[in-house]
């Protein structure tokens, strides 16, 4: 029998049915309870709504499991590289040899941006946040390839892959551009037969009379380190894509508006905020004993940062994965780090300490990911930007799924209004009393 749930209100029962997703998740389909009873259900922050149905990943929270398209993380992570999760991500399998070259090619032909982008880097203060450049820049590749932004979802969708290489491969550049810039150094141009993660490194830290090099631990880290962000269901920012994407916008906006999402501290944000964490409990003295005394009461507004999270109620497997990449690569370039020694402590206390057991809080993917991009020599003003390049594939396959879904409808939610009630007399300004 199927599965049914049923709602009383004032002695009326309601009967909706029960949706199932193929990993077991069940959930009730209400999407005509307005209509039956006239009551709305009230979520704040959706912990307990589903928006979509999707394909793409999926999580356990209780016992740390993230999959995309059913292949396991820690799979992916141990025998894969960015460009082939985000071509499952994106499209659903593993690429062969021949879809790999070709997904590669379009990505390398669209290294390049406009020329004309050129002049809004000009118009930008170097001191700038990189997070507004990425939004902006992203959102003006509309400008300058209309012919894959129409904002008519099936046109768009014929041109998908075309939209797909310019985002991936156009928000490595422009990344890369906004650090020389915010240095003041000159552009430095992509470079053929680099791999993505090599030709980043290359764009960020070669200069015009001597190339960059790093040891092959340096981009495997990168690697993994993008791979591991590549998507991650309904989070914020991914949210806001499907959000825009539902009005039928393009992929441009969708993704710039998902890179202002992310910016903010409680997501994105995370990553920067962990480091500043770490030094200020460094600069103190502190082993990280007093932070978490505060932490726990919430002094001064303190949290551990890093930790935590609203699906996770075990360690997230992508903060287990980083943890030992971070050993790998600082021991490779021979980096003692000691914010990576304070970083130990804190898991290890908060591990132990009741406060955080309780509430089930546990490190988080932006915990450990700091540490290896400060190893590496990318600033902390670029953290984030490069959290946004590793979920560039997610937004886009999310972007996907809504422009596909020909019965999808505009994402409105509901309100319940608290604000004064009518009718209020108007009173012109001169007879509104002072306060
Ligand atoms: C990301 O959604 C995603 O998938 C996001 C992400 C992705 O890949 O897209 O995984 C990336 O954003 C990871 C999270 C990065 N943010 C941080 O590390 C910031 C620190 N973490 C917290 O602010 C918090 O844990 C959140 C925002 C991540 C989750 O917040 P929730 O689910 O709304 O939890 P909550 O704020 O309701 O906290 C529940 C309790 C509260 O205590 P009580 O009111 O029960 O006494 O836990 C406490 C909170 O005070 N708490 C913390 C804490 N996180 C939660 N206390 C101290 N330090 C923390 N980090």
């Amino acid at each position: 029998m199927a599965k049914e749930a049923k709602i009383i209100i004032e002695g009326k029962e309601y009967t909706y049915p029960v949706i199932e997703g193929t990993e077991g998740e069940k959930a009730i389909d209400i999407r005509t309870f307005r209509k039956d009873s006239g009551y709305i259900t009230y979520d704040e922050g959706y912990g307990n709504t589903g928006s979509c149905q999707s394909e793409i990943s999926f999580i356990n929270g209780e016992e740390g499991i993230l999959r995309h398209r059913g292949y396991a993380i820690e799979d992916l992570a141990e025998n894969s590289d960015f460009i082939e999760v985000a071509y499952l991500v994106i499209y659903g399998e593993l690429p062969t040899v021949s879809e790999r070259e070709t997904f590669s090619q379009k990505i390398r032909n669209n290294a390049m941006i406009h020329m004309s982008m050129n002049h809004l880097f000009e118009g930008v203060p170097n001191d700038a946040p990189p997070m507004a450049i990425l939004s902006s820049m992203l959102n003006s590749l509309g400008c300058y390839y209309k012919e894959y932004a129409t904002n008519n979802p099936q046109h768009d969708l014929e041109h998908f892959d075309d939209a797909v290489a310019i985002t991936m491969s156009k928000v490595r550049t422009i990344a890369a551009m906004t650090y020389r810039m915010s240095n003041g150094l000159p552009f430095i141009y992509p470079k053929m037969g680099l791999r993505y993660v090599e030709n980043f490194l290359h764009m960020m830290f070669s200069n015009p009379y001597n190339e960059y090099s790093h040891e092959p631990e340096v981009a495997k880290a990168l690697n993994v380190l993008l791979l591991l962000h590549a998507d991650h269901e309904q989070n914020c920012s991914t949210s806001t894509v499907r959000m825009v994407a539902s009005s039928g916008a393009n992929l441009f906006p969708s993704v710039a508006s998902a890179v202002c999402a992310l910016w903010g501290p409680l997501h994105g944000g995370a990553n920067m905020a962990v480091i500043q964490m770490l030094e200020s409990i460094a600069a103190s003295g502190d082993d990280g004993s007093q932070f978490i005394e505060d932490a726990k009461s919430g002094r001064h507004g303190k949290r551990l940062m890093g930790f935590g999270h609203r699906v996770y109620r075990n360690y997230d497997p992508r903060a287990k994965i980083l943890g030992k990449y971070c050993d790998k690569l600082l021991e490779a370039i021979g980096i003692d780090d000691q914010l990576l020694t304070i970083a130990r402590n804190l898991e290890q206390a908060a591990l132990k300490d009741d406060y955080f057991v309780e509430r089930k809080l546990y490190p988080n993917v932006d915990f450990y990911s700091g540490i290896i991009m400060r190893a590496i020599g990318i600033p902390l003003s670029m953290f984030t930007v490069m959290f946004a390049i590793g979920r560039m594939p997610g937004w886009i396959a999310n972007w996907r799924e809504v422009a596909s879904n020909d019965k999808g409808r505009i994402y409105r939610p509901r309100q319940i209004y608290q604000g004064p009630t009518a009718p209020r007399k108007f009173l012109q300004m001169a007879d509104r009393p002072e306060k």
